[in-house]
C-alpha cells in the first residue's frame, strides 16, 4: 500500500429516499436484523460518539424519556456508537443508578443500543467523518419509514447535544404530509396552517385563488388549516 493510502472502503453517504441500508447488529436488547425487524413501524437510528460522556448522557436521558410519546407515533428508537457491548450495559446502569438531569432519574433506556466496534455499521451510514473524528461516530440521525425509506437525515457535530422535540416535530410532520397530502412550512407546529400542494395548471391555481377555504400569498404558495385535533385522531396513537 502506498503512502497515504488506507483500507477504509470509501461509500456512497445514503441519501433521503434510499431504502436503509441493511444490517445484522449485536445490541443491549440482543440480535437485531436492521430494517428488516422494523417493517410496519417508523424509526430513529442515531449514532452517539462514546459512552461514559456528558453530551450524549444528557441525550440518551432525554430520548428514553420521550420514548413513550415517539411509541404514540409508532416510532422507535435505535441508537449506536462505536463502544462495545459491556460498555453500553454499564453506561446505561450508570444512568439509571446514578444520574439525574433536568428531573429526569431512575431512567431505564429500553430501546436498543448497538455496538459497533468494527464500525461496519458507521461506516455504512457515513456516520464516522474524519473531519471531526476518525474514532468516534457524529451525532447521526435517520428517520426511516415503514417501508424502509430513509425519510430524513441530519448530522450534528460532536459538541453539540440534539433538540429532541425537533426530533419529535420531523417525525410528526413527516406522517402529517404523507396522511394529508399536504407540506408543512417553516417552524410548523400541530394546529398551524398547512401548504397544499402547488397548483399543477391555471385552471387550479384560479380555483385556489378564489377559495374561500385556501389562503394564498399568491398562486404558488396557498395554506389550509389543519387542526390538532384532526392530526391527534389521525396520527397520534392512545393506549386503549
Ligand atoms: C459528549 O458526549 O460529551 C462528547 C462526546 C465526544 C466528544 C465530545 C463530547
Amino acid at each position: 500500500m502506498e503512502e497515504g493510502q488506507t483500507n477504509i472502503v470509501a461509500r456512497p453517504m445514503p441519501k433521503i429516499g434510499d431504502k436503509a441500508p441493511s444490517f445484522k447488529a449485536t445490541t443491549t436488547q440482543g440480535e437485531i436484523n436492521f430494517p428488516t425487524d422494523y417493517r410496519g413501524s417508523w424509526v430513529i437510528l442515531f449514532s452517539h460518539p462514546a459512552d461514559f460522556t456528558p453530551v450524549c448522557t444528557s441525550e440518551f436521558m432525554t430520548f428514553a424519556h420521550m420514548e413513550k410519546d415517539f411509541a404514540k407515533l409508532n416510532c422507535k428508537l435505535v441508537g449506536l456508537s462505536v463502544d462495545g457491548l459491556y460498555s453500553h450495559i454499564a453506561w446505561l446502569r450508570t444512568i439509571k443508578e446514578k444520574i439525574e438531569y433536568k428531573g429526569i432519574r431512575n431512567i431505564e433506556v429500553k430501546f436498543p443500543l448497538i455496538e459497533d466496534i468494527t464500525m461496519e455499521v458507521a461506516n455504512k451510514y457515513g456516520m464516522i467523518q474524519p473531519g471531526e473524528s476518525n474514532t468516534k461516530a457524529v451525532r447521526a440521525v435517520f428517520v426511516i419509514d415503514p417501508k424502509g425509506i430513509i425519510r430524513t437525515i441530519i448530522y450534528y457535530p460532536l459538541s453539540l447535544g440534539r433538540n429532541f422535540s425537533e426530533l419529535y416535530r420531523i417525525v410528526l410532520a413527516l406522517q402529517t404530509a404523507d396522511k394529508f397530502a399536504i407540506a408543512t412550512p417553516a417552524n410548523w407546529q400541530p394546529g398551524d396552517d398547512v401548504i397544499v400542494p402547488t397548483a399543477g395548471s391555471c385552471g387550479i391555481a384560479k380555483e385556489r385563488m378564489a377559495s374561500k377555504d385556501i389562503k394564498c400569498h399568491d398562486w404558488f404558495f396557498c395554506t389550509k388549516k389543519l387542526s390538532k385535533g384532526d392530526i391527534e385522531t389521525k396520527i397520534i396513537q392512545r393506549k386503549k
